[in-house]
């Protein structure tokens, strides 16, 4: 029998008086796929970053090989063959993306002036990719590229080190489903060269898709360890109501029964080279869902509302007078604003407490007549919010990055709902987002939508605008090929119209 590659016995970790790992137990064997589960803050990530060594365990134990280990630093994780994709990896954006997967590697070369072969660093990345099958620049600068072609990048730098252990914490949270099945069929590739995985995710069709076993936490501590091959356990609703800890509600909220005046409408909305001629109007009342995969136009659609990108041509209307925005804060003071899906870059000021990032969207609504921030109102206001959307936090004095990563994702809904706006666009809105939680942001958004406001949901999630949205609209390479009321609709025709276009392969 195979020995078991790796074993963590009983792992403590608190940050300042958070328990957020409880005598954890874990184990791999050579060649699993391990799925690594558990709601928003259950632990998953901090139970990884111990085993990259980038937190250090209070207490419990780390068998490699049958073999007591120490994890002291990022570096000793390397060494015992273990790489990681961190669910926000860091990058720098300046440097190219074959110099961000050699990031730190580089120094290697030794001498008396030291200096980095780039060349050489360029050749190996260009062999490393090639064995991944899509295709990306590796000349251009981070900055440069899209959220998925920089998760390539962070999965690219995992794979150039020699591992026998690999982590993925939310690797296709922002992937689309043809880029996910990339990343699946290289961990196949892998699994068969016997390197183990553990997989970090809140998509739960995918765990029976790429799993052998999946552990569950909650609250720090073990639920259940189970084999995805057992039928009893091969089950979304089971999975997730171990997850939670109780049974889950219904996922969706009903749907609007009366709607509003007209609030917006888009005529001829052009952005060349990313949609073309997309019309719509949006009620008070009323939720428009735009589904489209990644490459769609989907996601500069919804920056040209919001007038960060300028548009080719088109008009947009308020109420019936035409607007004629020029920037983001024109589009917010005329009551239209966007909640980004990438928080990572666009969200979110990460050293900033929860408080200051939420009401930095409205400073107005917290001001006194003289134009200084009334303090005490700001937390009031801010602390009624986030218990709204039952943010996790210690208190909202706590700076955004210490929070878990579908926390963080809470804190730019809050940012949202806090303009007070007319007609709110959330690109993405429940990216890395635990069910539950999933859950109480969809009635948050059609709350808003109850109070009169006309709401526009970008997703590339097709269940997600079938099941939130009254009308839909798909876009396929910057076309409208779907524009119906979600009750004429049926699921698999979206899907349809959003992957292929409308076209079955024949
Ligand atoms: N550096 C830190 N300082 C203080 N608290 C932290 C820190 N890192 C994590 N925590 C807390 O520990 C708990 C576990 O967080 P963790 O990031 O492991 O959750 P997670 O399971 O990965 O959640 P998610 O699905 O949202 O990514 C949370 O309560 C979180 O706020
Ligand atoms: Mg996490």
């Amino acid at each position: 029998m195979e020995t078991t590659k790796l074993r963590m016995q009983g792992i403590q970790k608190e940050f300042a008086g958070v328990k957020a790992l409880d005598g954890v137990n874990f184990e791999l064997q050579p060649g699993e796929v391990h799925a690594l589960l558990g709601i928003n803050g259950a632990g998953k990530s901090t139970l990884i970053k111990i085993l990259s060594g980038v937190y250090q365990k209070d207490a419990g134990s780390i068998q490699l090989d049958g073999k007591s280990i120490e994890i002291n630093s990022t570096q000793d994780a390397i060494n015992n063959g273990i790489a990681t994709v961190y669910q926000d990896p860091q990058m720098i954006p300046s440097f190219t993306g074959y110099e961000n997967i050699y990031l730190g590697a580089e120094t290697e070369k030794k001498g008396l002036f030291p200096r980095i072969n780039k060349r050489n660093l360029r050749e190996k990345a260009e062999a490393l990719l090639e064995r991944f099958p899509v295709n990306i620049d590796l000349d251009r600068t981070v900055s440069e590229l899209s959220a998925v072609e920089k998760e390539i990048i962070a999965v690219l730098r995992a794979l150039s080190k020699e591992m026998t252990i690999l982590i993925l914490d939310e690797p296709t949270s922002i992937l689309t489903e043809t880029e996910t099945e990339v990343l699946f069929r290289l961990i196949h590739v892998l699994k068969e060269r016997k390197v183990a995985i553990i997989y970090i995710t809140h998509r739960l069709e995918e765990i029976f898709q790429i799993a052998d076993r999946l552990t569950i936490l909650r609250e720090g501590k073990n639920v259940a360890t189970l084999s995805t091959n057992d039928d009893e356990t091969n089950n979304h609703l089971a999975v997730a109501e171990l997850m939670l800890g109780k049974k889950l509600d219904k996922i969706y909220p009903e749907k609007s029964t009366s709607i509003g005046d007209e609030k917006l409408s888009v005529d001829n909305f052009s952005l060349a080279g990313s949609f073309n001629n997309v019309a719509f109007k949006v009620h008070g009342g009323e939720i428009l869902g735009i589904f489209g995969l990644v490459g769609s136009g989907v996601e500069e659609l919804g920056k040209t509302l919001f007038s960060v990108i300028p548009k080719t041509s088109g008009t947009v209307r308020m109420n019936g007078a035409e607007l004629s925005l020029s920037s983001a804060n024109e589009a917010i003071s005329n009551g239209i604003f966007l909640v980004p899906g990438d928080r990572r870059d666009e969200g979110q000021i990460n050293d900033e407490p929860i408080y200051f990032n939420v009401s930095l969207s409205n400073l107005k609504r917290v001001s006194r007549a003289t134009g200084l921030i009334d303090h005490k109102r700001e937390k009031h206001c801010v602390q009624e919010l986030v218990d709204q959307v039952q943010l996790a936090a210690r208190d909202i004095n706590q700076e955004v990055s210490l929070l878990s990563g579908g926390n963080q994702q809470k804190v730019v809904i809050s940012k949202g709902l806090f303009t007070e706006s007319q007609v709110y666009i959330f690109a993405e809105p429940t990216v890395g987002v635990d069910v539950g939680a999933k859950t109480g942001i969809y009635h948050l958004i059609r709350n808003l939508a109850e109070q009169g406001k006309a709401i526009i949901i970008i997703s590339s999630d097709c269940e997600e605008v079938f099941g939130m949205c009254d009308q839909a609209m798909v876009l396929y390479k910057g076309h409208v090929t779907l524009q119906k009321s979600v009750h004429e609709c049926r699921l698999e025709e979206m899907l349809l119209c959003g992957v292929t276009g409308g076209k079955t392969s024949e």
